[in-house]
């Protein structure tokens, strides 16, 4: 099976807005997940940009699905309901 894609922005704009949101998400996915999922930290998804965005961060995209205002309870969410499929 191959595994989900989970990047996780730790641009400045997500940093500021969910510094500890976006490490416990990691930490937390990382022991959870291990083999199902590839954790890739990018450096700014490029979603902080558009209009208005800024006071949703922080941003996950899990596959090609945006997860914005990221929390461990949405990302996870979405991620089991991937492994359900
Ligand atoms: S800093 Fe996160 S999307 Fe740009």
């Amino acid at each position: 099976m191959e595994k989900i894609k989970v990047k996780i922005c730790q641009g400045t704009t997500c940093f500021v807005m969910g510094g500890s949101v976006i490490k416990a998400i990691m930490d937390t996915l990382t022991e959870k997940y291990a083999d199902k999922i590839e954790i890739i930290p990018v450096r700014c998804l490029e979603v902080c940009h558009e209009n208005d965005s800024f006071s949703k961060a922080p941003y996950v995209y899990v596959d090609d699905e945006l997860v914005s205002d990221a929390s461990i309870e949405k990302v996870t969410s979405l991620i089991e309901s991937k492994l359900q499929k």
